[in-house]
């Protein structure tokens, strides 16, 4: 079993050049990696359950600030870019019923459905944004400072980090 293996590895070239952001997608993968480990060392359903809310949770939040970054710098794609977020959610929220609901060992679908998904959508749309808003002199060194507090309130509210660092 390949428990020691880092199931997703961060790269230099997920930068999207906001370190914000950054910061939240390697969040994300730590909990990828997390669902991973405990995927392979058959943690069980309860443990599980709890790294998928987590899971849900933070990306919920994620997509909250990003969203809120791109509406404030006027962004031409803004609606294709929510749409997609909210397929995700959609596509996420499916996977997390099937286990809970059928209890169908589905995991190892969904972690390579969320890597890929993740991969590709932080080096397409995610750095198409982040490219466009840096050259539209939009300030994100000023968002950023705005946004570590904002952020820190919008988990305050949901305590994922709770559920996950219980798990
Ligand atoms: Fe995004």
């Amino acid at each position: 079993m390949p428990n020691t293996e880092v199931f997703f590895k961060w790269a230099p070239e997920y930068s999207v050049n906001i370190q914000t952001i950054d910061d939240q997608h390697q969040e994300l993968v730590n909990i990828l990696n997390r669902l991973f480990v405990a995927v392979c060392k058959r943690e069980g359903d309860k443990v599980i359950a709890g790294i998928l809310d987590a899971l849900m949770s933070y990306t919920q939040t994620h997509f909250e600030l990003e969203e809120r970054l791109m509406q404030q710098a006027k962004y031409k794609d803004f609606d294709a870019h929510k749409a997609e977020h909210e397929k995700l959610l959609a596509q996420l929220d499916l996977l997390c019923k099937k286990h809970l609901v059928d209890g169908k060992p589905i995991y190892f679908e969904m972690l390579s459905f969320l890597k890929t998904w993740l991969k590709e959508h932080i080096q397409g749309v995610d750095t198409k944004y982040s490219a466009a808003l840096q050259q539209s002199g939009f300030s994100v060194d000023s968002w950023e400072r705005e946004a570590s507090s904002e952020f820190a309130r919008m988990s305050d509210s949901k305590k994922w980090w709770e559920v996950w660092k219980a798990a």
